[in-house]
């Protein structure tokens, strides 16, 4: 199975959104791996260009940020977003990464490992266009984990349903708790690691975020047998969830993402 996210324009909206709970994570892990002022950096399936964007901020003006991406759309919505001169992006698969260059002072990505048949391999390519001593980081989600507290019924329903079709799929939901063990298995010395994930409680509580994810895989869901949109209801999703959740006096946490990091030999 592809890229499950098939309403590309949704999928990129969905992208930005998402960004505002997971960039405050990417850039704390990109700052303690150690992304410094000048690099030039290859990343990993750009998507709609925040990460490229949070490692932009680092490398500053002296440095440079090229995207992957093998989705035309996200990639030309990704230029529209960013206007700085030394960020660009390209189309690629990051399977084989074939005329991206090489000699990187540091490959990075965001969620894009566990869409991967074969995850070490890609991290053997990312290393391969590494120059000796750079820097591989990588930032991937534990979606297993739990999505509210108290797990109420429909939060319990969605993540049931969410979490068959991604096995269904091949998509790995625990991609995060591979990292470690995916680098060693590239060759790569064990990296560095940094768990963290957002969570809030009343009206911030993020059910959006689920609501989202859920609403961009429901054609997915229905391919696959898991459920159908009629029983998702996604137009009123969030509102329900949030809804549930603070009638619980709950909170909402974010997929816990792990930044893994290493420099190569
Ligand atoms: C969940 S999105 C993450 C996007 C971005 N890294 C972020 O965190 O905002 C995963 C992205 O990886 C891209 N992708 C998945 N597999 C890919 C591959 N084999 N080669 C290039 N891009 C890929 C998808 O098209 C999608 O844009």
């Amino acid at each position: 199975m592809d890229y499950p996210f098939a309403d590309r324009a949704a999928e990129d909206e969905r992208l930005i959104a998402q960004g505002r709970v997971f960039d405050p994570l990417t850039r704390r892990v990109l700052a303690e791996a150690g992304l410094a002022p000048g690099m030039r950096v290859l990343d990993l399936g750009s998507g709609a260009g925040n990460v490229a964007r949070l490692a932009a901020e680092r490398v500053g003006e002296d440095g440079s940020v090229v995207g992957v991406e093998r989705d035309p759309a996200a990639i030309d919505l990704a230029r529209r977003r960013t206007d700085a001169a030394n960020v660009e992006y390209r189309e690629g698969d990051v399977r084989a990464l074939d005329g991206i260059g090489d000699g990187f002072d540091a490959v990075i990505g965001r969620l894009v490992l566990m869409y991967q048949p074969d995850p070490v391999e890609v991290l053997r390519q990312a290393a391969a266009r590494l120059r000796p001593g750079g820097l591989l980081c990588m930032h991937e989600g534990d979606f297993a984990y739990d999505w509210a507290c108290p797990q109420t019924p429909l939060w319990r329903q969605i993540r049931e349903w969410v979490l068959e079709t991604l096995e269904k799929a091949g998509i790995e939901a625990r991609m995060a708790q591979s990292l470690f063990s995916s680098f060693r298995a590239a060759g790569l010395p064990g990296p560095s690691m940094l768990v963290e994930a957002y969570a809030a409680g009343g009206s911030e509580a993020p059910a959006w975020g689920y609501a989202n994810v859920v609403a961009g895989v429901v054609p997915v869901m229905e391919k696959l047998g898991v459920a159908t949109e009629a029983e998702v209801e996604p137009a009123t999703l969030a509102d329900r969830l949030l809804a549930e959740t603070l009638a619980a006096d709950g909170c909402v946490i974010g997929p816990p993402l792990t930044g893994a990091w290493t420099t190569v030999p």
